[in-house]
């Protein structure tokens, strides 16, 4: 029997913030398919807490967010891109209320800007509208239930993008894209999607590390492949941590919400004492970058597994009605925030380089657009300020959206010419040595969390880059000879990914912003991007 194949008019691999806010956008005139490696909303936009950063309040301005901007990104932001992203930002609120997100608003307010706007790192005027403590969830929940209503938008869950097809791999003149190779995850068939349009929204690539906020989904397929097709990928030596994620044996990748140093956590040591001041003026709401750096520089002095945020000091029920959720975590483990600290590490959290891309998502492949944190637009720079992520997934749809509308309409029907063959897996067997990908899989994260981390060195990055080199060998002849399955697919994007973030580190000789590195600690006057060019780009 063959393997069936699809053809829509865009498919859209990820349904995070910018798969869905781009299909939102374009329900009205085209066949949509979305594709998620789990179910539709198991992504990174999930579980995002604090929120989403707006100019609204009327003592805070467009000029404040995006210097606030500027001065987070430590000098490699490109303006043009933070100015157009800040710009929109009341209009993606709009749209989001519109579609029935619902942000918290002050006591007892009502109307336009009743809005309750809180603080986090970096940021110099309260902006940051929320749900509670639970932000991605509300707008992942209320983008999704909309879009399911659509027959002509159709969600494809547990489909793994796998490669891109372009005009070129088949034997034909140019590089355009013409859809993807996924594979079905139920069925064990790689399946080819035809579209005239393809967008990688496939979120960032913190699963490169060992210990991340990050959920499973984020192993940086969508970058991976994009090299791959032929696209520029750049500044991906910027990895965040974030300070603040939860210390305990049982507890994988909960994010302790800056929103809480927003409000006036304090960070403490294990005899109490708080350090940030020594660090940065700007103390806890100094940039993730800094408040990373001066908790790792902590533990290492003292030897001590964690430190610890401190909001007990606030009313409980205060602490209870704008943190609920991280509330209710943290006494799973016997931790109540009301009354004793949280024990905290920083962890790999958001992946600041990314596909190179235009100011409407387009990247360098014709047909082939990139948005949301798989994508390289300049906004953030050497280090994202808190809750610009969820912003730029939103305008930069929109722009995407906006650029394919204004294209000539092609029609789905023609699709089928030309033919791209379906995916040939009769030269390779069954593996009988599944082990070998999870034993590959820890290596990696775990030479990237020691020698690739919040301080590197020269030394440490060439040592991981001929570890990345090895497993690359061992993962190609793997890839060559066995059927593949979800995890050696995984595997193999987060092998590249780490290859190019190894390359981009190796490349940068100063200390700039997420990139911090004992052989170059100072910052040079020129502010470059990394840009990576694949052999085959152009
Ligand atoms: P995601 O939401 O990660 O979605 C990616 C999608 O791509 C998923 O559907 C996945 O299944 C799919 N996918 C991936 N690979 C494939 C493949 N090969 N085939 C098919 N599908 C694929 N940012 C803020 O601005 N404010 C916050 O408060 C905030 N809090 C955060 C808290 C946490 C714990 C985390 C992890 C991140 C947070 N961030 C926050 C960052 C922000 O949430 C993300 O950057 C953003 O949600 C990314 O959205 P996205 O649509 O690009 O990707
Ligand atoms: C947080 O709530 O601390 C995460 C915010 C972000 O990553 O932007």
């Amino acid at each position: 029997m063959s393997t069936p194949m699809h053809f829509y008019d865009v498919l859209i691999i990820g349904s995070g913030a910018a798969g869905m806010t781009l299909a939102s956008q374009l329900t009205k005139n085209y066949d949509i398919a979305i594709l998620s490696k789990d179910e539709p909303n198991e992504g990174s936009t999930y579980y995002a807490q604090g929120g989403i950063a707006a100019v609204l309040d009327e003592y805070d301005s467009m000029e404040s967010h995006i210097e606030d901007t500027l001065d987070a990104g430590a000098g490699l932001c490109h303006r043009e891109i933070v100015e157009f992203t800040v710009r929109r930002s009341p209009q993606i609120i709009n749209w989001l209320v519109k579609k029935g997100v619902n942000f918290d608003k002050k006591p007892g307010a009502s109307g336009a800007n009743s809005f309750h706007l809180t603080k986090e790192g970096g940021h110099s005027h309260r902006r940051v509208l929320h749900a509670a403590d639970a932000t991605g969830r509300e707008i992942a929940l209320t983008l999704y239930d909309a879009l399911d209503k659509y027959p002509n938008v159709s969600f494809f869950k547990q489909f793994v993008a796998v490669d891109l097809v372009k005009a070129n791999d088949i034997g034909l003149k140019g590089n355009a894209c013409l859809g993807a190779y996924v594979l079905n995850l139920e069925s064990g068939d790689v399946e080819l999607f035809r579209a005239n349009h393809v967008i990688l929204a496939t979120g960032g690539a913190s699963k490169v590390y060992l210990y991340t906020s990050n959920p499973d989904t984020a192993s940086g397929d969508g970058i991976a492949m994009a090299w791959r097709a032929g696209c520029r990928v750049a500044n991906l030596e910027f990895n965040q941590f974030h300070p603040t994620c939860l210390y305990h044996p049982e507890a994988k990748s909960f994010l302790i919400s800056e929103a809480l140093r927003g409000e006036g956590a304090k960070l403490v040591l294990p005899d109490g004492k708080r350090f940030m001041h020594h660090f940065d003026e700007r103390a806890e709401l100094a940039p993730r970058d800094i408040v990373a750096r001066a908790i790792d520089h902590e533990m290492k002095r003292l030897g001590c597994d964690c430190v610890y945020l401190d909001i007990s000091q606030k009313p409980s029920k205060f602490i209870k009605d704008h943190f609920p959720n991280i509330y209710a975590r943290c006494a799973e483990f016997g931790i109540d925030i009301t009354k004793a600290p949280i024990p905290i590490v920083p962890a790999a959290h958001y992946t600041c380089g990314g596909i190179v891309t235009d100011i409407n998502g387009q990247t360098d492949v014709p047909n082939l657009y990139a948005i949301g944190e798989s994508s390289f637009t300049g906004l953030h720079g050497a280090n994202r300020m808190a809750s610009n992520s969820l912003l730029e997934c939103m305008v930069f749809a929109s722009a995407a959206a906006e650029n394919i509308m204004v294209k000539p309409k092609e029609k789905k029907d023609n699709l089928s010419v030309p033919k791209v063959p379906a995916w040939d897996d009769s030269q390779v067997t069954n593996s009988i040595e599944d082990v070998t990908i999870s034993h590959n899989w820890d290596e990696l994260r775990r030479f990237m969390w020691n020698y690739v981390g919040i301080v590197r060195t020269d030394k440490r990055l060439q040592r991981a880059r001929r570890r990345v080199q090895l497993l690359q060998q061992e993962v190609s002849e793997y890839y060559s000879n066995y059927k593949i399955n979800g995890d050696l697919v995984e595997l193999r994007n987060l092998v590249t990914v780490a290859d190019l973030i190894v390359q981009s580190a190796i490349r940068r000789k100063e200390s700039r912003g997420l990139h911090f590195t004992l052989d170059y600690p100072e910052i040079l006057k020129e502010a470059r991007d990394t840009v990576l060019v694949p052999s085959n780009f152009g």
